[in-house]
């Protein structure tokens, strides 16, 4: 028989009670009980870290001292009971009322996303690594992001959106990119010009 218990989450400033079996993990109690499908289930066993949210005590001054919405944890391998005592950030949960997070805009901005499946990730992982440190080295931010794996991308552009988001570069160097309409009317342009002598 399935043993189950009631536990209460903190995400994203909101607190429920849940019923969940004791084996349930966090990420499956975010994706599954709070439908927060933001955190992705990838390889389910903590090597990916596309399941990351962060984390800091419950209560804690730290964000009032600066210092943030808490470290990266991977909730492919917490157990929901076990983060009881946490104020869990989802993706869900990183704007705030005044907008998109600085990472969420230089993500953006520089084009640092192909399938998306790592982002929300990757951008909690950045987070996490600018509130401890606002001005990172490249190989600070490959250590940081080291946990995230990203199947698209080749990391070139993210690690470009962690340098954006911290202010150390601007993202014009940005090569344009031309729209699927204007591609598309190209050829056209091109058949037609095939077709008439
Ligand atoms: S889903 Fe891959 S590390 Fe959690
Ligand atoms: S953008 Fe597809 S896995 Fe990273």
């Amino acid at each position: 028989m399935r043993k189950t218990a009631t536990i209460r989450l903190h995400v994203n400033g909101e607190e429920h009670a849940l019923a969940v079996a004791v084996q349930r993990t966090l990420l499956e109690a975010l994706r599954y009980d709070l439908m927060l499908t933001g955190s992705k289930q990838g390889c389910d066993k903590g090597d990916c870290g596309a399941c990351t949210v962060l984390a800091r005590p419950l209560g804690s001054r730290l964000q009032a001292a600066g210092f943030g919405r808490g470290e990266a944890i991977l909730s492919c391998i917490t157990l929901a009971a076990d983060a009881q005592d946490l104020e869990i950030t989802t993706i869900e949960g990183l704007a705030t009322p005044s907008g998109l997070d600085p990472v969420q805009r230089a993500f953006a901005d520089v084009g640092a996303l192909q399938c998306g499946f790592c982002q929300p990730g990757m951008m909690l992982s950045a987070r996490a690594l600018l509130d401890k440190c606002a001005k990172p080295t490249l190989p600070q931010i490959q250590e940081a992001l080291s946990g995230n794996l990203c199947r698209c991308t080749g990391y070139t552009k993210i690690y470009e959106a962690v340098e954006v988001a911290a202010g150390l570069r601007s993202p014009a160097s940005r090569a344009p990119v031309a729209s699927e309409r204007a591609a598309a009317s190209d050829s056209k342009a091109q058949a037609v010009q095939e077709i008439v002598p």
